[in-house]
């Protein structure tokens, strides 16, 4: 990561250190309106991090260095980014408004966008007007599972109540049971959704599930009620599930970067179709931003380099992500797989090692409720995490008071993680340090179309921080080993066949399960 544009930074990194906001804040009263981006409904104040005017430049100065500009441009013309599995990651295309060509091994892609985005249309409109089913069940794990459901859950008071929708995930059948007790097998309508349709934890629900719907309406009816999303629509084939029930998308989809495509029929049948375009549109606005903006007023780029300040200069480790917002509840799930999935690395895109620290942790939990957990961490722990505040002008209830009492939190843990406090002479206790970064991210309301943006605007700044930190941040090679050793080991517990091979913890973890 050494460079003549990080010398700069190592040095001046030396000069803010030292200083505190407040101190820059009292020197410049504009800080806010040129430390902020408004950008449709969402608007994003980043004038509390540890920065001035030359923190950005050089920042900037260092992601021209690092070729940023031909990165982004790369990433929407479909190169093969994705180096180790030789492919691009063009998310953006699933979304991209008009119908311009986007090639993929000589071959353009964006027709056969439009007709699986028409087949799914037809679908959700159909399945909707036949009013046949009350229950929809997403099976599916990771990124065919954390943005349905998060989107679902957000939207959830603006769905016209179609469907309630259910997500199983887990190998842990505790869901997969009480899921089952509260649906009519024959008013729900299954999705198994997977990408590589091989995922054990979803090819065990789905039989679970197939099982279920089997016994109460028999096979013929029950291969009408499933239906698969994947990439591999071959293998859902062999699996049962009839060809006009199989959604495709494609391998150069990433799964945490996936609810655009097909994987999204679950929201777009919950929600209806117009939400599902809407979400697609606000996603489209954020990457016309992102590829078009100039980097120092890119919002994508600018927060991706701050991140990168913290992680890289200041040595924190982690990154708090605080919605005040309870319809946000399963973000932070969402957010963590986005962006550990994508970062958590040390190998560089060339297979070389990278020195620097990369990824951070990703956590947090919806305010107010957070402030009653670990925000004594935040105000006075040993560490410091910066946290991205998000939350909405607007509710979708009447209780305006409660609203208004929650933005108020929101502003002021922001605010007092900026001043601090000094303790009262003999209440060291009572010390409040400040000095402790944030971003304030405003929605005017959380509506599928600022979702949309919201949700674009972390996937870019991810790939961002990836590519300054010399990651390929589209594969995800750190998940095959645990798979592959449990594999082994079910192998060893269903057969009672001795396990060999282990070492001593492992070995004696599996011989008093087996006993
Ligand atoms: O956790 C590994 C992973 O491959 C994720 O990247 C992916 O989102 C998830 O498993 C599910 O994979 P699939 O969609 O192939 O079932």
């Amino acid at each position: 990561m050494s460079s003549s544009a990080t010398a700069k930074l190592d040095k001046h990194y030396g000069i803010i250190r030292a200083m505190r906001m407040v101190d820059l804040f009292d020197a410049d009263p504009q800080r806010a309106d040129y430390m902020s981006i408004s950008l449709g409904p969402l608007y994003c104040d980043f004038s509390k991090n540890r920065i001035d005017d030359e923190t950005l430049r050089l920042l900037v100065e260092w992601a021209q260095a690092q070729k940023l500009p031909s990165a982004i441009q790369a990433l929407f013309a479909g190169r093969p980014l994705n180096t180790t599995e030789k492919r691009p990651a063009l998310h953006t295309v699933l979304r991209q408004t008009g119908d311009a060509p986007c090639e993929v091994a000589g071959h353009d892609v964006v027709p056969n966008v439009r007709q699986v985005q028409q087949r799914m249309r037809d679908y959700v409109n159909a399945t909707r007007a036949s009013e046949r089913y009350r229950h929809v069940i997403n099976i599916g794990v990771g990124g065919s599972d954390l943005g349905p459901q998060m989107v679902c859950r957000a939207l959830r008071g603006q769905a016209d109540g179609h469907f309630d929708p259910h997500f199983i995930s887990n190998m842990d059948a505790h869901p997969l049971s009480e899921t089952l007790a509260q649906c009519d097998p024959a008013k729900t309508l299954v999705i198994i959704t997977s990408k590589s349709f091989t995922t054990l934890e979803t090819l065990h629900n789905a039989d679970k599930l197939k099982a279920w719907l089997v016994d109460a309406v028999g096979e013929e009816v029950a291969n009408q009620q499933l239906v698969a999303v994947t990439a591999k629509p071959e293998l859902a084939e062999q699996y049962g599930v009839q060809t006009d029930q199989i959604f495709p998308f494609w391998d150069w989809v990433g799964g945490r970067y996936s609810m655009w495509s097909a994987v999204g029929l679950s929201i777009a049948l919950v929600q209806g179709w117009a939400q599902f375009e809407q979400l697609l549109q606000g996603a489209a606005a954020m990457d016309e931003h992102f590829a078009s903006a100039p980097l120092e007023a890119n919002l994508p780029v600018v927060l991706a380099l701050l991140g990168c300040w913290y992680r890289n200069w200041f040595d924190y480790s982690s990154h708090c992500m605080a919605p005040y917002e309870e319809r946000l509840e399963f973000l932070v799930p969402y957010l963590k797989q986005l962006d550990m999935e994508s970062n958590g690395k040390t190998v560089g895109r060339a297979g070389e090692p990278v020195g620097g620290k990369t990824g951070p942790i990703i956590w947090g939990q919806p305010g107010t409720n957070a402030q009653h957990a670990f925000f004594q961490w935040l105000h006075q722990g040993r560490d410091i995490a910066p946290v991205d505040f998000i939350a909405s002008k607007t509710p979708e209830h009447d209780y305006l008071d409660s609203h208004r009492q929650l933005l108020a939190n929101a502003i002021a843990q922001a605010e007092a993680l900026l001043t601090g406090k000094q303790a009262p002479t003999g209440q060291p206790h009572r010390q409040f340090d400040g000095n402790r970064p944030s971003n304030f991210l405003l929605l005017d309301e959380l509506n599928a179309y600022s979702l949309g943006m919201l949700i674009a605007l972390y996937e870019h700044k991810v790939f961002v921080q990836g590519w300054m930190w010399g990651l390929n941040s589209f594969d995800q090679w750190g998940v095959e080993l645990g798979k592959q050793l449990a594999s082994t080991i079910d192998y060893e517990l269903s057969s009672g066949q001795a396990a060999s091979g282990h070492d001593c913890s492992t070995q004696s973890l599996i011989n008093r399960i087996s006993e």
